[in-house]
């Protein structure tokens, strides 16, 4: 009897330890204040890639108004009052102090940069030294493209992903950046079909939440809109076993702890550059605003009164 109760507890725990010991608990809040800010460097370097962009530091991002945090939120942005000068249009990139392995990110938006010829805003992850440990591109478009593309690059050979177990479309299967010749333009990537996954019309349905779950076997994106929140992540206790299918999922011939590691988080809006400007003469919508994409971002600073970023929150969970 002694025996047998001991037998059916110890089955009784092996059934739930896994449970317990895959459950995720909050690493790091972001708030939605002015601490926020803390928390992040303020990357003030000419634009890697190339952009038609200023980035200024936290002291002129303040006094100009491109960032700010209020009625719960927190507000990236960019000058949309003064034609641009000098190396570009005033913008902020924020780099997150904290760099981590493998995790939970979850991000709540009020507003994401709307759909504007010129911008090519991102949420994403990178290294220290780009893009040496790889890179997850989160939340990126460019000009008028009305969907958002998740993307991975990943610094060394080797790393081929699957074609299952997402409801997004799958464009280039090798995520190496140099498969395709010039670094940045290799990568995997697959787009959500769906237009409230960015830009103008995620904003008019009132934003939502980038869920991504990064583990040593995949790296998933889900998205939802506000009234399609799971109850899990809404009590803090977020468990992706329960979230059905994602937008994106990367795994496969890939060996995710060695090509992605210690990476930070990263909000941008940058202009022109290698892709926005790059796709600006063939772009239907953009091409007939001005003969450049350059001279267009100069000119109209109106034209980027969307072009921000309203964070509700950000948290970071990692495993037990
Ligand atoms: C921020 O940038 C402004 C303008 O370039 C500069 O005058 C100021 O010294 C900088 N502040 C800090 C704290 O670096
Ligand atoms: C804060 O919210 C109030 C009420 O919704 C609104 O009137 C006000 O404009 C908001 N302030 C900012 C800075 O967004």
């Amino acid at each position: 009897m002694q025996s047998l109760r001991l037998l059916l507890m110890t089955q009784w725990l092996l059934l739930f330890l896994p449970i317990c010991t895959a459950s995720y608990i909050l690493k790091d809040d972001y708030g939605n204040d002015e601490r926020f800010f803390d928390k992040f460097d303020f990357f003030t370097e000419a634009d890697p890639t190339r952009g038609y962009v200023s980035y200024v530091n936290r002291s002129t991002a303040k006094l100009t108004s491109l960032i700010s945090a209020s009625n719960g939120s927190v507000y990236l942005g960019v000058d949309n009052k003064n034609p641009a000068w000098g190396p570009g249009r005033r913008s902020v990139r924020l780099t997150s102090h904290q760099s981590y392995n493998h995790g939970l990110i979850i991000l709540d938006l009020a507003h994401m940069p709307g759909t504007v010829c010129g911008t090519w805003p991102a949420f994403w992850m990178i290294g220290t030294v780009p893009p040496t440990a790889g890179e997850i591109d989160i939340i990126e478009g460019i000009n008028e493209g009305p969907l958002n593309q998740v993307t991975l690059h990943t610094n060394q050979d080797g790393c081929i992903v699957k074609n299952s177990g997402f409801s997004g479309s799958l464009g280039r299967q090798n995520c190496y950046i140099y498969s395709t010749g010039p670094a940045g333009a290799g990568g995997c990537g697959i787009v959500d079909p769906y237009p409230e996954s960015y830009g103008g019309i995620f904003n008019a349905v009132g934003g939502g939440v980038y869920a991504t779950e990064w583990t040593s076997d995949v790296i998933r994106v889900w998205r939802f809109p506000r009234s399609k929140i799971p109850g899990n992540m809404q009590s803090g206790s977020p468990d992706p076993s329960t979230w059905g299918t994602p937008v994106a999922s990367f795994s496969g011939s890939c060996n995710i702890d060695a090509q992605f590691n210690n990476l930070h988080l990263v909000f941008d809006i940058t202009f022109c550059g290698d892709w926005a400007g790059g796709a600006w003469a063939s772009s239907r919508l953009c091409a007939p605003k001005a003969p450049t994409c350059f001279e267009y971002v100069r000119n109209n600073p109106r034209a980027f009164e969307e072009s921000y970023w309203r964070v509700n929150s950000l948290k970071v969970y990692q495993r037990t």
